[in-house]
């Protein structure tokens, strides 16, 4: 029986679901970081400081694995983690991990190759044809070169991977396919798609009368995105929770001079794909010698730390914690600890949707401007099809339930509905 693949790869979480003719779609499963059966794997790579391949190169690890790796190492090794948003980078060339230099998509495809295995062990052999979810635009793109960049980059890494015939799908045009099972009528359909990386939108006709349209893209009225979603929010909460504690908006008296503490040093520590990168030889002269100039060195002391010890994904995991609890509840109780940092603050909702308003006014903005350049009004439109982890926000909902009312709002699957329409869409190419 022919049996076709769609492979999600995202920037905190990638899911892989193969569909059969008739639209039937299964998802792989993998074991999660608590040994549990999980539909998503984490994006996620970590690099052992002690172990080596046969080819001499540091041990790669990904997913669950490369997260228990990582907190059992003790700072060592390296931990990579949303390496979609580099895609659209031009100075991302390579990187030295240990000594040893990747590319981008060898990174990559040590992802996809590991997300090729389990599915394999699931469901035999899986064929070298795939069709692979994309933003809309890219993270970090400014233009469609960027974007075409980025596209070039990601194919390359599939490839590396065994994969010969890609296809590529705008992500909520994949979502799109999978709410369109669950529809016995026709409607216009705007789908939002919110990650960790990008926010991305189609606007869309679906239901039994564009299914049996021969030209199905014509059912397409317009698509767009920014590259803004849970990790932008992740770097409000360190800059307004944990970078004052860190030094930010300290000083330090250089020959005379009292200078603020950079703040691109506390950018770079609330943006996960740059953490890691935080740990060179340059910047952690820089940061001793600040240090011993500081007015206030325990703080700066601090960030070393964290910076040494290759904490990113420690505190990323504190961040999300609260970003996570205050999608259910009013308060959230920050709490990161890696001695001497210990770092307790309450958090309100209310104050976190003030710090993510600019994301949120973006957000709302690129929805406006798709709907204008298509000419639809917010009335035309007859649901609104919410998915991605970063839907469970309240304030990116809250976008939805004032332009379209709560009755036309649609959920569900949030992680796995875009490998899901992948797949529904493979059985097209
Ligand atoms: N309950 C929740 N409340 C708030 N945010 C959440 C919740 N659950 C997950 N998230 C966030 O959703 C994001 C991950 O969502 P998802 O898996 O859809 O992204 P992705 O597909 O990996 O990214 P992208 O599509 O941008 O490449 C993370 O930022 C995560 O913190
Ligand atoms: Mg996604």
């Amino acid at each position: 029986m022919k049996r076709v693949i769609g492979l999600d790869f995202g920037t905190t979480n990638s899911a892989l679901a193969v569909a059969e003719p008739g639209g039937a779609s299964t998802l792989a499963s993998f074991e999660s970081e608590e040994g549990e059966v999980s539909s998503t794997f984490r994006s996620i790579l970590y690099f052992s400081a002690e172990e080596r391949g046969a080819d001499k190169r540091p041990l790669a690890v990904a997913g669950p694995d490369a997260i228990k790796r990582y907190l059992e190492a003790d700072g060592k090794g390296r931990l990579i983690q949303s390496m979609k948003s580099h895609l659209s980078s031009r100075t991302f060339t390579q990187t030295n991990i240990l000594g040893r230099y990747y590319t981008l998509d060898d990174l990559i495809a040590v992802i996809v190759r590991k997300l090729i295995e389990a599915a394999t062990r699931q469901f035999g052999d899986l064929g070298t044809s795939v069709v692979v979810g994309r933003p809309v635009h890219f993270s970090g793109a400014d233009d469609s070169d960027d974007d075409d960049f980025a596209l070039g980059r990601l194919r390359a890494a599939l490839e590396k991977a065994g994969f010969e015939q890609v296809t590529f799908e705008f992500e909520p045009v994949a979502a799109a396919y999978r709410y369109e099972q669950k529809l016995d009528h026709d409607e216009l359909v705007l789908i939002g798609d919110f990650g960790g990386g990008t926010s991305d939108f189609s606007l869309i006709r679906l239901g039994p009368t564009a299914k049996q349209k021969p030209d199905k893209q014509s059912n397409i009225l317009g698509n767009d995105g920014v590259g803004i979603a849970g990790d932008a929010f992740d770097s409000r909460i360190v800059m307004n929770v944990v970078a004052a504690k860190l030094g930010l908006g300290t000083h330090y008296n250089s020959m005379g001079k009292i200078l603020p503490m950079p703040s691109w040093l506390y950018q770079r520590l609330g943006s996960w794909h740059h953490v890691s990168f935080l740990k060179e030889s340059q910047t952690i002269g820089m940061l001793a010698n600040i240090k011993s100039l500081s007015i206030e060195p325990e703080k700066i002391e601090a960030l070393l730390h964290i910076i040494r010890n290759d904490l990113g994904y420690k505190l990323y995991r504190s961040v999300e914690r609260t970003k996570v609890e205050l999608s259910d509840r009013d308060i959230s109780l920050f709490f990161f600890k890696d001695l001497p940092i210990e770092i307790k603050e309450k958090v309100r909702r209310l104050y976190f949707e003030t710090w993510i308003e600019p994301e949120i006014s973006k957000i709302e903005k690129c929805v406006n401007r798709l709907l204008e350049s298509c000419s639809v009004t917010p009335r035309d439109v007859d649901s609104v099809f919410l998915t991605g982890g970063s839907a469970f926000v309240p304030a990116v909902r809250r976008i939805f339930r004032q332009k379209f009312g709560a009755d036309r709002l649609r959920g569900g699957e949030e992680l796995t509905t875009v490998a899901r329409g992948l797949a529904l869409r493979a059985l097209e190419v």
